[in-house]
């Protein structure tokens, strides 16, 4: 079949994305959360599936609709979202675009009361998808793409964050006071890949998408 795929298409090729942030419940009303609005990693969704793609997306809670003809997989917490990534697996690329939540806390059964001390949250790390299934025998994508998103050293930070994921290619933003990136329209990225450091211009986040969806193609082909 392939010889028959049109060159630089996704045609035929089942493609993962995660976006959006994970909420982690602290009580009942109560979660832990971050600034993620999900704009990067469901724009890229819709470039790879414009691309002939077939695009399996798991998307934590995000104020946007589901892609168009996009099959996608709604959860809450990073432990839903490994499991959900882990179940659409396998796939020939997947691209980690989502802003999990470092860590959960135990969740009371009830509403925390105010009565006293502020209370102790017991933080406990969650499941590092990205590095989980950078590091899959059988069922690695062939392609994996992680995003890093810092505030200092971008480029020294994405390269090591590289190597201790064992991605294939880390897409880097600078985020924090100094930019309007997380939870705006616009991205500025450099991607960083084994041998290459590419600074893209900042341009909207459907223009980057584009541009990712079709370096996706082309290292796919
Ligand atoms: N990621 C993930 N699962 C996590 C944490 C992060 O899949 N539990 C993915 C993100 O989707 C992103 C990449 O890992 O593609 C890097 O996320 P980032 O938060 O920058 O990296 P961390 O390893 O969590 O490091 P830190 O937050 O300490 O910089
Ligand atoms: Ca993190």
């Amino acid at each position: 079949a392939s010889a028959l795929r049109p060159i630089g298409t996704l045609t035929g090729r089942h493609i993962l994305v995660t976006s959006g942030p994970t909420h982690e419940p602290i009580d009942p009303v109560r979660y832990l959360a971050n600034r993620s609005s999900g704009r990067q990693g469901h724009a890229i969704a819709a470039s790879l599936s414009r691309l002939g793609a077939r695009v399996t997306l798991v998307s934590g809670p995000v104020a946007l609709e589901d892609p168009a003809g996009i099959a996608t997989i709604h959860v809450e917490t990073a432990r839903e979202m490994r499991d959900a990534v882990r179940n659409a697996l396998p796939a020939d690329a997947a691209v980690f675009c989502a802003a999990v939540a470092d860590w959960h806390a135990e969740t009371a059964l009830q509403k925390i009361k105010k009565n006293g001390a502020a209370p102790n949250l017991q933080l406990v790390e969650n499941p590092d998808i990205l590095r989980e299934v950078s590091r899959l025998d059988e069922q690695r994508p062939r392609l994996v793409i992680g995003f890093a998103a810092e505030t200092e050293n971008l480029i020294e930070n994405a390269r090591r964050k590289r190597a201790r994921k064992g991605c294939d290619w880390i897409v880097a933003n600078l985020v924090g006071t100094a930019s309007d990136v997380m939870g705006g329209m616009e991205n500025e990225v450099t991607l960083v890949t084994e041998n290459d450091i590419e600074p893209w211009p900042r341009a909207g986040k459907s223009a980057i998408a584009e541009h990712l969806a079709a370096r996706i193609a082309e290292a796919l082909a």
